[in-house]
């Protein structure tokens, strides 16, 4: 089957890197997303190991929908009692570009419509309860083609389970993995992240040392499908934690806030990664370190939420003034969606890569080979 990964706009070959380290076949990336060919095994090994995929997406079919008659047409044509239960409760959600049928309630309740007739017809009633597990339908209408998916992780990938609060402007952890993967950090050099805030690059960083699959710790909702064997999730399970490393790392969080490195302490607990990171209030502005190597990967303030954009400007000029203290071969690698920022910080990135962080327009700036 066609299994579908959307992801942030920007990490798109990344995700296509991991399922290809995953052995999946036929890997293609488009625009927000990443396509290949699974088995329900493979569902589970998604889910449990990918960084910064946002969900797995299970394709059911794809058929030309210029109009509300062959939407309901195609959905009614899908085999959804292969997958939904009697008792399976199956909302709907999607969305629609640059096609005929704009209106995404009125396309809902079409899709609604279409799958509730067939599974009414198969299982014989007319009312379904809907009292059961959930299989959430997620539908695209893309230039007139509809593609009709169930979604199988429930909760975004990015929510791992270790975050229980925020502070104020928290990184998706899908995109602080996509960062540490970008720096090209493995474990071996040391790594900071001078404004790590609520710790997600530190966390994502020591997940990515030990090796260890980010969905280890939360579930998933195809784990309550009646169509999936509890085997297929253990055994997933299983073939992560045999590949786990277990070595020593050198990992450092710093935040000028105590309260954010009391949290990040607390998150990092949560992960179970609180012995790979040390966490310490210090100010970026004074960072400095003698090894001849390491990884710095960071995501400071941007100006627009949460501090005024002159302050950041500031803080931008401070920090890059440390950063020609530092040994020559660092690779540095700075998030932000300030459009000054290489500027302020005194250096011309050695290359740049656009991210979104949510709705937020950003630059990953790399510096260093
Ligand atoms: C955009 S947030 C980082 C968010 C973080 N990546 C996370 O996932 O939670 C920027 C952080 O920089 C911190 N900060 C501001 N000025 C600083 C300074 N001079 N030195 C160190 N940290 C600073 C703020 O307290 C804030 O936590």
């Amino acid at each position: 089957m066609t299994l579908t990964v959307p992801c942030l706009f920007g990490l798109e070959s990344l995700v296509a890197d991991e399922m290809r380290r995953l052995q999946l076949q036929n890997v293609r990336a488009e625009n927000g997303r990443v396509h290949c060919e699974g088995t329900l095994a493979d569902i589970a090994r998604l889910n449990i190991n990918l960084r910064c995929g946002a969900r797995v997406l299970m394709e059911l079919g794809s058929f030309p929908a210029p109009d509300f008659e062959a939407l309901f047409q195609g959905v009614a044509a899908l085999p959804w009692e292969e997958f939904i239960p009697k008792d399976g409760e199956f909302p709907v959600k999607g969305y629609s570009l640059n096609s005929t049928l704009h209106s995404v309630p009125a396309c809902q309740a079409i899709v609604k419509k279409a799958s509730a007739k067939r599974l009414g017809a198969v299982y014989g009633c007319e009312t379904l309860p809907e009292t059961g597990s959930r299989y959430q339908i997620q539908f695209s209408i893309i230039k007139d083609v509809a593609t009709l998916y169930l979604d199988t992780s429930g909760e975004g990938l990015y929510k791992r389970g270790y975050r229980a609060q925020n502070m104020g402007a928290p990184l998706r952890e899908t995109l602080a993995a996509a960062l540490v993967t970008l720096s090209r950090y493995r474990g071996r050099d040391p790594f900071c992240d001078p404004f790590c805030g609520s710790g997600t690059i530190p966390i994502e960083a020591a997940l990515i040392a030990k090796n260890r699959a980010p969905g280890l710790d939360r579930s998933f909702s195809a784990q309550k499908w009646k169509n999936m064997p509890s085997r297929l999730w253990l055994e997933a399970g299983d073939e992560a934690m045999d590949k786990e490393f277990h070595g020593a790392y050198d990992i450092w969080g710093g935040d000028i806030d105590p309260a954010a490195v009391e949290l990040a302490r607390h998150n990092a607990e949560l992960a179970g990664v609180e012995d790979y990171i040390r966490f310490e209030v210090a100010d970026a502005g004074k960072f400095h370190r003698d090894s001849e190597y390491g990884q710095l990967v960071t995501n400071p303030p941007y100006g627009e939420r949460l501090m005024e954009k002159r302050e950041a400007e500031e803080l931008y000029r401070s920090f890059g003034a440390a950063m020609r203290t530092m040994p020559p071969k660092w690779r540095i690698l700075v998030l932000s969606s300030h459009t000054e920022f290489e500027r302020c910080f005194g250096r011309q990135a050695d290359k740049k890569r656009k991210l979104y962080n949510g709705m937020i327009k950003c630059d990953a700036f790399l510096y260093g080979r």
